[in-house]
């Protein structure tokens, strides 16, 4: 399974690829929002900066919601640099969309995605990725994992090559079951990420070990 950070923040895309284990980064106006990014050049800029800070897919999200709207936005991103997918979100004029990007060499991920069936239909329109967002299927009191086993059983039986990229992470558990699911890649926040490194009885161990290299 990949790992990708779900974040705009700079310092936590530098930290979490430090570590080594990043392979992308998923954006959103949210998270572009939260860090303060505004106007076109800016938001061109801050692309570039992820760019060329990690070497995987940069998800860039589109805000039109009519298709051609969507296909000159999408355009500009994908222009941005190689490693830009174009996020669109699960709606008519979005899934037209996503079939024109196919046709036209530029990867898309589907986002926005809470069923089964949104997943096949970006799958048919040839969506590189397709985002179920289980945090949020999770709030409303459904189980998102759930989710993310029957389109990884769907995919499977089908043999399409949309990639099942996990989204709305909210803590380690979420990755570990999307993981045992079968998802593909999944997109998480720093904080559920360094959450797979804690342990216990790692901190007992290391402690008791610390202290026993003193009588070395
Ligand atoms: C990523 O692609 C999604 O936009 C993101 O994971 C949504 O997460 P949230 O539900 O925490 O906003």
């Amino acid at each position: 399974m990949k790992f990708f950070i779900d974040t705009a923040n700079l310092a936590q895309i530098k930290e979490a690829n430090e570590l080594g284990i990043l392979d992308g980064v998923t954006t959103n106006p949210s998270l572009m929002a939260k860090e303060g990014i505004r106007g076109e050049e800016n938001i061109v800029n801050h692309y570039k900066a992820i760019c060329e800070m990690v070497d995987g897919d940069i998800s860039a999200e589109v805000i039109s919601t009519e298709f051609n709207g969507i296909v000159e936005e999408g355009k500009k991103l994908a222009a941005i640099h190689p490693n830009i997918v174009v996020k669109v979100p699960m709606i008519k004029d979005g899934v037209k969309a996503i079939k024109w990007f196919t046709d036209n060499g530029i990867r898309t991920n589907c986002t926005l995605v809470f069923s089964a069936g949104q997943a096949i239909l970006a799958a048919k329109a040839g969506a590189a990725y397709v985002s179920p967002f289980i945090g949020r299927v999770d709030d409303s009191g459904w189980e998102g994992t759930e989710l993310i086993g029957q389109i990884a059983n769907i995919f499977g039986i089908q043999g399409y090559k949309t990639e099942i990229l996990a989204a709305s992470i909210r803590n380690p558990n979420h990755i570990i079951k999307c993981a045992e699911l079968g998802a593909d890649v999944c997109t998480c926040p720093l904080d559920s990420i360094l959450g797979l490194l804690k342990h216990p009885l790692t901190d007992i161990g290391l402690a008791k070990f610390l202290e026993d290299a003193k009588k070395l």
